[in-house]
């Protein structure tokens, strides 16, 4: 698969104590397929060194507005090689020189300079924030559509409990990821919206009871965002798991075999293929108690259970000339099986997987998987969820 050009983010480091949790965003953009350059102040230098960050990006960090030799306009080719400009932790200080135009380091030069999409995360004591000069430079960033993250509540360097602390990581990566321009991300599926479905259903016996599966969405997710690092517009439908979800992929978060049924109906319509990675139940209580049953009042001797409907069987139904991908969660004679899958629920090709093994199925991150499709079985060897996320995307 061709692979796509890597998105260059610019990650811009100022001083303050958050800037120890910059070394962590650096790792979680680069999980989701960013190329990460960091541009520090003097300041930020001082909370963490820059060869911290030149061993985590394999990148020259920049610091000085003189200070590469072979980049006389070092400033300018920073501003211009960025797909994205994430400022994290974004000080009081960068903020007010951005909103006033200031230029009078490297950063602030480069920030005047970009034509990127920028996202602020701002992270400082909470008489800083709330300031009055700070909130108007906020608004006037805002107002130019600088994206904004957090800052979040909690606990501050100066031992107050209050509004300032950098927001959570993961909804910076997200709010990064997520301003890039869609034609950075172009791949082989650019174009192509995909559908994924991953996790367990929930199925409820009453408030507090359910049933439920041991699928934990790693290999789902794993779809997901190989899809969108191949270009693809994706949506996943993911059941309850503890997993975060990809940046830049759209989630819609449910607990039932029918709302996934509805979520997924409802995203494949805009869709031109379906990969459904998900371990729907395949019954329901019939009728779920509204209030949690006693033990010694009500015995369940008998729990009722209904047919749920088969999801993937439903989008092959409706598909016409799109792709739909189905999984086959096996114990024994796995090809067999899958196969007669495929013919039952009428998609396109199913990926078989062996869930009697230690090192695949439930929960792992391995799988052991075959690709079976009416004119044939493929092997693949035991391969980590991602990379076979990867082969199976690349097989769209
Ligand atoms: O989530 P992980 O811990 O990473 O584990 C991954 C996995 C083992 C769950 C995954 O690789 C997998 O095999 N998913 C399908 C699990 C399953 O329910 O298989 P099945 O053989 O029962 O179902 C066959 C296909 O029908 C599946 O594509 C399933 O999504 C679909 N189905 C089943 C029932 C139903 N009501 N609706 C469905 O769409």
């Amino acid at each position: 698969m061709a692979q796509r050009k890597n998105p260059c983010v610019l990650l811009c480091v100022t001083g303050c104590i958050a800037a120890y949790k910059s070394c962590e965003i650096v790792r979680l953009l680069q999980k989701e397929g960013m190329r990460v350059k960091v541009l520090m102040t003097e300041h930020a230098a001082r909370f963490v060194g820059p060869t911290t960050f030149r061993a985590l990006t394999h990148e020259k960090v920049a610091i000085d507005l003189f200070d590469d030799p072979e980049d006389p306009i070092h400033h300018i080719s920073l501003a211009q090689e960025a797909d994205v400009v994430l400022i994290a932790p974004a000080t009081a200080n960068i903020i007010a020189k951005m909103a006033q135009g200031i230029a009078d380091d490297l950063m602030s030069t480069t920030l005047l300079a970009t034509k990127a999409p920028v996202v602020v995360a701002p992270a400082m004591n909470n008489g800083m924030w709330t300031a009055s000069a700070t909130q108007e430079n906020m608004e006037t960033l805002r107002r130019r559509g600088v994206r904004v993250v957090g800052p979040g509540t909690g606990y501050l360097a100066c031992g107050d409990v209050a509004e300032g602390r950098l927001t959570d990581l993961s909804e910076i990566v997200e709010a990064t990821v997520s301003s890039l321009d869609p034609d950075v991300v172009s791949g082989p599926l650019s174009g192509s919206s995909i559908l994924v479905t991953a996790g367990p259903t929930h199925e409820p016996i009453d408030p507090v009871r359910f049933i439920g599966n041991r699928s934990s969405g790693k290999m789902g997710i794993e779809l997901a965002r190989a899809a969108r690092n191949a270009g693809a517009r994706v949506t996943l439908v993911l059941g309850p798991c503890d997993i975060i979800p990809p940046a830049g992929v759209k989630t819609v978060h449910v607990e039932t075999a029918h709302e996934m049924l509805e979520a997924s109906l409802d995203a494949f319509a805009r869709c031109t293929h379906a990969i459904c990675a998900a371990a729907v139940a395949d019954y329901t209580p019939s009728r779920p108690a509204n209030h949690k049953l006693k033990k010694t009042l009500e015995p369940l001797d008998v729990l009722e259970l209904k047919e749920t409907v088969d999801i993937l069987a439903e989008l092959s139904r409706v598909k016409g000339d799109r792709r739909v991908i189905g999984f086959a969660a096996e114990t024994d004679e796995v090809c067999d099986y899958a196969m007669r899958k495929l013919e039952r629920k009428g998609c396109d090709a199913i990926v078989a997987n062996d869930v009697s093994r230690a090192d695949s199925g439930f929960g792992r991150d391995t799988n052991k998987a075959w690709w079976v499709t009416s004119s044939g079985i493929e092997e693949f060897p035991l391969l980590t969820k991602k990379a076979l996320a990867e082969r199976i995307v690349s097989k769209l």
